[in-house]
Formats: structure tokens, C-alpha cells, sequence
């Protein structure tokens, strides 16, 4: 039998994922976890480019393996580590950065915003898709499931791996991106993407108050009930793409055109719908929230396993550039 590809993945500790995540991202994790062997990991090296704070990172981060097992990913299928656990992808980073130009980092689109905000960002930001390449290749990834806003950096974990082979000989596989169409970018509450950082977002899992007052605050304009709509140009529709399913979203598209519904009772199915997905997850996450310690064990030994691949290829590394004498 042929042996399973590799997919690989990973989420900032952050703070609370939202549907965005979910849609964009965690969710393939868990539909995939059989079809692949599956490394799916939370990148708190990536998260010290904004979260300076000992307690809340660690409160995070415990956070997202308690979202990764609530969501239904299994350990017994899935290889579920945090990135500091395997120090070895800082090591490869750092060979990474000896091969890539500034200029080449200058044109990553999260550096550029940044610029253009007049921030100042920190090395870490400006090597940020160094380190994210390291994650990816380290572990000889075949395929990376991710929202859109990830893609160019997948391309330069890429662009990396064969500068690397150019340089010192084949050694590490091209890893491909994997971006559902529909779902490549989820928009928010007020229709521009999703993000912490709008301040728009549906927590995953948003207690039934936090769901209601989410999409009471989704912006629409301003047409009656009896008044055609385009379903396309509506922000709740956007997001009963997501949530509403079958017969009812057909219906729900005809009552639109025709103009037999109001964005008020739209938004309450859209509640309603929303309640049916997130519920079952929010109360396993409690249920499991219960016993953290025991969940905490899930990281230990998925670390150990990450890390002892990846210690594997940093040997092959470090000879090939000539770092290894004994
Ligand atoms: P982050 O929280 O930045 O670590 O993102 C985790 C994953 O969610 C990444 O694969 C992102 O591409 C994805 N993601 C974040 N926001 C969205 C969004 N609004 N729509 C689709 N995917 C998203
Ligand atoms: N940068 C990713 C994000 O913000 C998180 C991440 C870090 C990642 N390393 C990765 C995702 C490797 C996929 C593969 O979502």
C-alpha cells in the first residue's frame, strides 16, 4: 500500500478562533486527519510577534489544543504538537534566512502592511514567513490546507525549499497549498474579512448571546421586506452560505430575489443555524476543559513525535552544509 501523504498545519495562540478560522482552515484539519498523516501544530513561536505576556500566551495556547480536540481532531490520528516542542525548526530558519535576500521578505504581503500602517515590526514579523517555511519543510510536508491569506506564504516555503536544493542538493519536497474556494476567504460582520483585528468576528465558540448580538450587528442596507434583494451583495447571506444548508437555503435564495423576507428575520435563521454548529462543539470543549492536564498530555507526546522527525532531517541538513565534522 502506498504510504499516506503528509499534511501539515497550524494556528497562532492568539486568542479565540472564530467561524473564519473554522471555515478557512480548522475544518479541513478534521475532515482530512484520515486521508493523511496529519501534523497539525500551534505556532507560539509565530505568536511572540504580538503576544508578549507569559500568562496569556500560555492561556492561549492551551486554548487551541482544547479548540483542535473540541473540533474533533484526533490524536490517535493526528500528530498534535506546539512548535516551540520542536526547537529544531528555529535551527532551520536560521539556515532559511542565510539563503534569502531582504528585498525578497520585503515584498511579504504582512510585512508590506504593516509599512504601510507606519508600524515598526519586529524581526521576528519580517522573518515571519522564514520561520512558517521551517514548520512546513522540516516535517517534508506534502500539503497545506490554509485560508487565502496564507497562500503567499506557502509559495515561499516553496520558493525556499528549492533554494535549498539548489544549493546544497535535493532534499526537501515542494509542499503544495490547499484553499477550498468557497471558503478562502470568510467574511466578517461588517463584510470585509474576518479578523481579530477588525474587531467583526463570530467566535467559534461564542456562548448563544455572543452568536445573537454577532449577527444582530451584521450590516445591511437598507431595503424593506417586500423589496428583491441580491442574495450576493448581502453580508447575512454570506454567511448563511456557511451555516444553512439544503432545502432551506434554497428557499432562502428565492426569498430574497423575490422579495418576501426581511434582513431581521433573515438574521434570526441565521442565529438559529449558527446555534445548531457551534453548540455541540462549545459544550465538548467545557466537557474537556474539565480534565486539562489529561488534555495537556496530548502535546507532550505529540511534540515528542514531531520533534524526533525533525530532529531526523536536521542531521541530514547540518551535513549537507557542512555544520556536522563528528
Ligand atoms: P491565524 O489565526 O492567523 O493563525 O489563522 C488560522 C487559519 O485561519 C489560517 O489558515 C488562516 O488563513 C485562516 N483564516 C483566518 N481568517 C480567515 C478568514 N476570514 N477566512 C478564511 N480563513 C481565514
Ligand atoms: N501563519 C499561520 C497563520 O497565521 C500559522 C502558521 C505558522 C502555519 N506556521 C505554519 C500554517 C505552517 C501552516 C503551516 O495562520
Amino acid at each position: 500500500m502506498a504510504s499516506k501523504k503528509i499534511l501539515l498545519s497550524g494556528v497562532k495562540p492568539t486568542g479565540r478562533p472564530h467561524v473564519g478560522n473554522y471555515f478557512g482552515a480548522m475544518k479541513q484539519f478534521v475532515e482530512l486527519q484520515n486521508e493523511f498523516e496529519s501534523y497539525i501544530f500551534i505556532a507560539d513561536l509565530h505568536a511572540l510577534t504580538t503576544v508578549q505576556n507569559k500568562e496569556e500566551l500560555e492561556e492561549n495556547t492551551a486554548g487551541v489544543l482544547l479548540d483542535y480536540m473540541a473540533i474533533g481532531l484526533d490524536p490517535k490520528n493526528v500528530t498534535i504538537y506546539k512548535q516551540s516542542d520542536v526547537p529544531q525548526v528555529a535551527e532551520l530558519a536560521w539556515i532559511f534566512n542565510c539563503l534569502t535576500t531582504v528585498p525578497y521578505l520585503e515584498r511579504a504581503h504582512a510585512y508590506k502592511d504593516a509599512i504601510a500602517n507606519k508600524k515598526e515590526p519586529n524581526v521576528g514579523l519580517f522573518d515571519y514567513p522564514i520561520l512558517m517555511a521551517a514548520d512546513i519543510l522540516i516535517q517534508d510536508t506534502d500539503v497545506v490546507p490554509v485560508g487565502q491569506d496564507q497562500k503567499q506564504h506557502v509559495e515561499i516555503a516553496r520558493d525556499t525549499a528549492q533554494k535549498f536544493n539548489n544549493a546544497f542538493g535535493e532534499t526537501f519536497k515542494l509542499p503544495d497549498v490547499l484553499i477550498l474556494d468557497q471558503v478562502a476567504t470568510v467574511p466578517g460582520t461588517d463584510g470585509r474579512k474576518m479578523s481579530k483585528s477588525y474587531g467583526n468576528t463570530i467566535p467559534l465558540f461564542a456562548t448563544d448571546e455572543e452568536i445573537e448580538k454577532a449577527v444582530m450587528s451584521i450590516v445591511t442596507d437598507s431595503k424593506l421586506p417586500d423589496e428583491p434583494k441580491d442574495p450576493e451583495k448581502d453580508n447575512v447571506f454570506a454567511l448563511h452560505k456557511l451555516f444553512t444548508e439544503g432545502p432551506e437555503f434554497a428557499e432562502l435564495r428565492d426569498r430574497y430575489e423575490a422579495g418576501k423576507i426581511g434582513y431581521k428575520e433573515s438574521k434570526e435563521i441565521l442565529i438559529k443555524n449558527i446555534k445548531k454548529v457551534i453548540t455541540p462543539m462549545r459544550e465538548r470543549r467545557q466537557a474537556l476543559e474539565e480534565d486539562k492536564q489529561a488534555v495537556l498530555e496530548v502535546l507532550k507526546s505529540g511534540g515528542k513525535t514531531a520533534r524526533e522527525r525533525a530532529e531526523k532531517k536536521m542531521e541530514e541538513v547540518r551535513k549537507l552544509v557542512g555544520l556536522k565534522l563528528y
